[in-house]
């Protein structure tokens, strides 16, 4: 699965984003390590801080059907290129620090970065010690 097509799939799934308050839609793909790609698209609530973005929503279907380990997630606004929230960059970090990260305007425009790019010096926990960075 390349970039394009990740992207591409990202744009499709951000049709069916939720977005009454913010009307600021996006949406995500994200692809599995062994080759499977789940979508996701912002969900929205009254109750605001019950909303759930493009990314998470992606990655909570990829881990809930059992599959955790990650490779590449592309993201794209309907405003074109964008970023993980600081939200979304920790929740993936727990996962895939060097996650690739792909975003753009276009399926011919795209950017790249690893995880830990956007996340500098990220936080995880493993046996009730803290782990900064990653190797
Ligand atoms: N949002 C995402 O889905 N992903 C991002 O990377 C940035 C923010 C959503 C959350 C909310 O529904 C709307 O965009 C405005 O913040």
């Amino acid at each position: 699965m390349d970039n394009k097509e990740l992207f591409l799939m990202a744009q499709k799934a951000m049709e069916n984003a939720y977005t009454p308050f913010s009307h600021f839609n996006v949406g995500a793909a994200i692809l599995t390590e062994n080759g499977e790609v789940y979508t996701g698209c912002n969900i929205e609530n009254s109750s605001f801080g019950g909303t759930i973005c493009a990314e998470r929503t992606a990655a909570v279907k990829a881990i809930s059907n059992g599959n955790r380990s990650f490779k590449k997630i592309a993201v794209v606004c309907h405003d074109g290129a964008v970023t993980p929230c600081g939200i979304c960059r920790q929740f993936l970090y727990e996962f895939a620090p060097k996650l690739m990260v792909v975003t753009g305007d276009d399926k011919d425009n795209l950017k790249e970065y690893t995880l830990d790019q956007l996340l500098l010096d990220g936080f995880r926990l493993q046996d009730n010690k803290k782990i900064i960075g990653v190797d």
